[in-house]
């Protein structure tokens, strides 16, 4: 049977990703250096190799003892703030830890690999549903560095390499509350806090140019993103190819939606605090997702309800007012 190393398997998404690879039967070896991870998130029965991707001896060690034949490769830093301010600690981690990992795969002859990039090589797109043709214009170290990996990656085909890179959209969610994105910069668990801290969310701008004045996102529920590369990896192991493929659901939700979703989900007042935009917000990004469904056959199943009430359950805990309500069909934004 064929071995599978993932990188970043005790993050956020990789933990998901792992779950639904051994789900779907896929033996798994863990490669993280828990820099953000948290080896809690690994079951005892997989096994996991704690070093880094830098460490191109331990890769090549871990490829060859597991007798690995395909990698799925997660592990990064993923802050755009952290990445404006050090963004040479961004170009050691998430370039170079993918000319270490190619180094050490081709090595030893490990030729599949599925690729985390990122919506944010897209940078301001200038069509709100985004394609994989879009022009590519990143805008901070970080998605230049997500870019840069995804040409090393399509290069790679020069030593026989098979890829598919996937550009995640907007990921919330999760599956369970002990594998929930602790990280939080990004608008779900800031407004969870906000909420259970009894402050009121922040809305940055309210007259960008959509239906209800609010930027429009496209949002990702982590257990789709994780099927996404269930897919990915029997793809490169049962053909021979480099494609890049956007992860979204394909619509939008504006902040307002969201809000207002999570005042029914919550029981409590989400009414944001209005603040200026913020610089370099674009005003819609959604991901065109006709390729994922043609390439993967695989789609979105879940809905903004769930991505809410599991990110909800995540930071309450056992907090009775935090139960999910019924969501009366006016309040809901689906
Ligand atoms: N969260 C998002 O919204 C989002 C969106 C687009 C792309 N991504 C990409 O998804 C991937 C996973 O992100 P996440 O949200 O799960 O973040 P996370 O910080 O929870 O997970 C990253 C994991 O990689 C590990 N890691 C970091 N650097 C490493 C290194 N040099 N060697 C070995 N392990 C290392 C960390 O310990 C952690 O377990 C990243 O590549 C990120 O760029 C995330």
């Amino acid at each position: 049977m064929m071995s599978w190393l993932l990188t970043g398997g005790a993050g956020y998404i990789g933990s998901h990703v792992l779950r639904a690879m051994r789900a779907d039967s896929l033996d798994v070896v863990v490669l993280d250096d828990l820099s953000t991870g948290d080896a809690g998130r690994v079951p005892a029965t997989v096994p996991l190799v704690t070093a880094s991707v830098l460490d191109r001896d331990a890769v090549q060690r871990a490829l060859v003892e597991y007798e690995i034949s395909g990698v799925v490769h997660l592990a990064a830093k993923k802050s755009v703030g952290e990445s404006m301010c050090n963004p040479l600690h961004y170009y050691r981690e998430n370039v170079l830890g993918v000319v270490s990992l190619l180094a050490a795969m081709n090595a030893v002859g490990v030729r599949r690999l599925v690729y985390s990039s990122s919506a944010a090589v897209y940078g301001t797109p200038a069509t709100d549903a985004v394609d994989e043709t879009a022009p590519l214009q990143p805008e901070s170290p970080y998605g230049r560095t997500k870019l840069i990996g995804e040409w090393l990656v399509g290069d790679a085909v020069a030593l026989g390499l098979s890829s598919v890179s996937l550009r995640y959209f907007n990921v919330v969610g999760c599956a369970d509350p002990g594998l929930a994105d602790v990280g939080g910069t990004n608008l779900f668990p800031l407004v969870m806090r906000a909420l259970a801290g009894g402050e009121r969310p922040t809305l940055f701008g309210e007259d960008y140019p959509t239906h209800d004045g609010s930027c429009i996102r496209d949002y990702i529920h982590v257990q789709d993103l994780a099927e996404a590369h269930v897919a990915a990896a029997r793809l490169v192991a049962s053909t021979t190819c480099q494609e890049t493929v956007n992860i979204g659901c394909g619509r939008g939700h504006s902040v307002l939606e969201v809000l207002s979703a999570v005042g029914a989900v919550t029981g409590r007042d989400a009414t944001p605090e209005i603040l200026p935009r913020r610089p370099g917000d674009p005003a819609a990004v959604v991901a065109a997702v006709g390729k994922a469904r043609r390439l993967l056959g695989w789609q979105a199943q879940h809905g903004l309800d769930d991505m809410v009430a599991s990110s909800w359950h995540a930071l309450a805990g056992d907090d009775p007012l935090a139960r999910p309500q019924a969501i009366s069909p006016a309040g809901a934004a689906r």
